[in-house]
C-alpha cells in the first residue's frame, strides 16, 4: 500500500449533524426526496474533515482516514461517490485527494455520522473546486451547490451545510424550495426557539439493523406512502406556523407525530424494522405524564434508530435536566446521555 505524501494544498471543514422535525424518509432518481423535510442543526456532534489534494498524472487516486488510520471500508465508499460526482466535478480526475476524518461524537454514540461527514466532504470538494477553477462564487451559491454535492452523497447531509434551521425539498408555501439543495429557512421562528436544547438520550447504541437506505428503498412499494407524502407536507406547514407564531405546544405536537409516523413507517415496511426499545417507549411515555404534570416545554424526536432526542428551550434547561437526572438516565444504556443544542452550521477550518 502507497501512502501519499503530500504538502501542498489543505482545505479543512468543519460540519455538524443535524435532527429532522418534518422526517424524509422516501426517495426517488438520483438522491431525489419524495417530501420535503425539515431539520435543526445540532452544535456539538460534527465532522472534522481535511483534504489534502496535488495533480495527479494519472487518473483520480484517493485514501481516506477515519480517526488517523486508513479505513478500505469508508474509502470504498467515498471512491464510488467520487466516481459518481466526476461528471459534476470533472477536474476530480486529475487529482489526488487524501481525506482524513474525525467525529467529535463517539463511535456508536447513535448520532446519523452521514450528515455531518457527507457534508464535510461536500464543503471541502466546493473549496477545492473554487480553488482549481480559481471561481469563487458568491456566498449563498457557494453553500447551495455544497448542498447540492452534500445531498448526492446523503440525503439529510444537504440540510447540514447550513446552521440553524435548514429545510429541503419542494413545498408550497417556501419560496425557492428545491429537490436538489436544501436552503436556510426563509423566516426567523419565534424567540421561544431561538436557543433549542437537544439532549440525546442513548438507550441502545449498537449498531442498526435497517439502514437508512434500505428504509427509503422500502418506501417504494409501502402502501402508506402516498399517505405519508400528503401527511408530511400539511405536518410542515403545520410546523412552520408554530415556528412563526411561537407555540410550542403544537410544534410539539408535529415534531413528535412525525417521529412516530417514521417508525409507524418502518414497522409496517416488508422487511419490518422494528426499532424502538422498551426503554425508548418508556422515555416517550415519561416525556408526556411530565409535561401533563408540570407544563414543561419539552418535545421528543427520533431518528431511525431507538435514541430519544429531547428538545427544550433555554428557558426550560434547569428543569429539563433534573428531569433526565431523575427519571430518564435509568432508560439510558450506561446512564449516556449527550447535551447538544441548535448551532450556527459548519465553519472551515483551513
Ligand atoms: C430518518 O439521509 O441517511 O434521518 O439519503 O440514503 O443517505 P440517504 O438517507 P439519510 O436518511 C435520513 C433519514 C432520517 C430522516 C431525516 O434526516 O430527514
Amino acid at each position: 500500500m502507497t501512502i501519499l505524501t503530500m504538502t501542498n494544498d489543505i482545505i479543512s471543514w468543519k460540519s455538524p449533524s443535524n435532527i429532522a422535525l418534518i422526517k424524509y424518509w422516501g426517495k426517488h432518481g438520483v438522491q431525489l426526496p419524495q417530501n420535503a423535510s425539515l431539520s435543526m442543526t445540532l452544535k456539538n456532534a460534527a465532522t472534522n474533515t481535511e483534504l489534502q489534494y496535488r495533480h495527479s498524472p494519472n487518473d483520480m487516486e484517493v485514501q481516506y482516514f477515519f480517526d488517523g488510520e486508513r479505513s478500505q471500508i469508508f474509502e470504498e465508499k467515498v471512491i464510488i461517490y467520487l466516481e459518481r460526482l466526476k461528471s459534476e466535478m470533472p477536474f476530480l480526475g486529475d487529482y489526488y485527494l487524501k481525506f482524513s476524518s474525525s467525529n467529535s461524537f463517539p463511535h456508536s454514540a447513535g448520532i446519523a455520522s452521514s450528515a455531518s461527514s457527507m457534508s464535510a466532504m461536500a464543503l471541502c470538494l466546493v473549496s477545492m473546486e473554487e480553488e482549481v477553477s480559481g471561481k469563487k462564487l458568491a456566498k449563498s451559491d457557494f453553500f447551495k451547490r455544497a448542498s447540492h454535492i452534500a445531498r448526492l452523497g446523503s440525503g439529510s447531509a444537504s440540510r447540514s451545510v447550513y446552521g440553524s434551521w435548514s429545510t429541503w425539498g419542494v413545498a408550497e408555501g417556501i419560496k425557492n424550495s428545491s429537490d436538489t439543495y436544501a436552503s436556510p429557512l426563509d423566516f426567523s421562528p419565534h424567540e421561544v426557539f431561538s436557543g433549542l436544547g437537544d439532549a440525546i438520550l442513548l438507550v441502545d447504541t449498537t449498531p442498526k439493523k435497517v439502514s437508512s437506505s434500505l428504509g427509503h428503498h422500502l418506501m417504494k412499494v409501502h402502501p402508506y406512502a402516498t399517505g405519508r407524502y400528503r401527511q408530511a407536507a400539511m405536518n410542515l406547514e403545520a410546523l412552520m406556523v408554530s415556528m412563526q407564531v411561537g407555540d410550542f405546544d403544537s410544534f410539539a405536537c408535529v415534531v413528535e407525530n412525525e417521529a412516530l409516523s417514521l417508525h409507524g413507517l418502518l414497522m409496517t415496511s416488508s422487511p419490518e424494522g422494528l426499532l424502538l426499545k422498551p426503554g425508548s417507549l418508556q422515555i416517550i411515555d415519561a416525556v408526556r405524564q411530565f409535561r401533563n404534570e408540570t407544563r414543561t416545554k419539552i418535545a421528543f424526536t427520533i431518528d431511525a434508530g431507538p435514541n430519544i432526542h429531547l428538545l427544550y428551550p433555554q428557558t426550560e434547561r434547569e428543569n429539563v435536566m433534573q428531569f433526565i437526572e431523575n427519571e430518564l438516565l435509568q432508560y439510558c444504556e450506561n446512564g449516556r446521555w449527550i447535551d447538544d443544542e441548535i448551532g450556527d452550521g459548519p465553519e472551515r477550518m483551513k
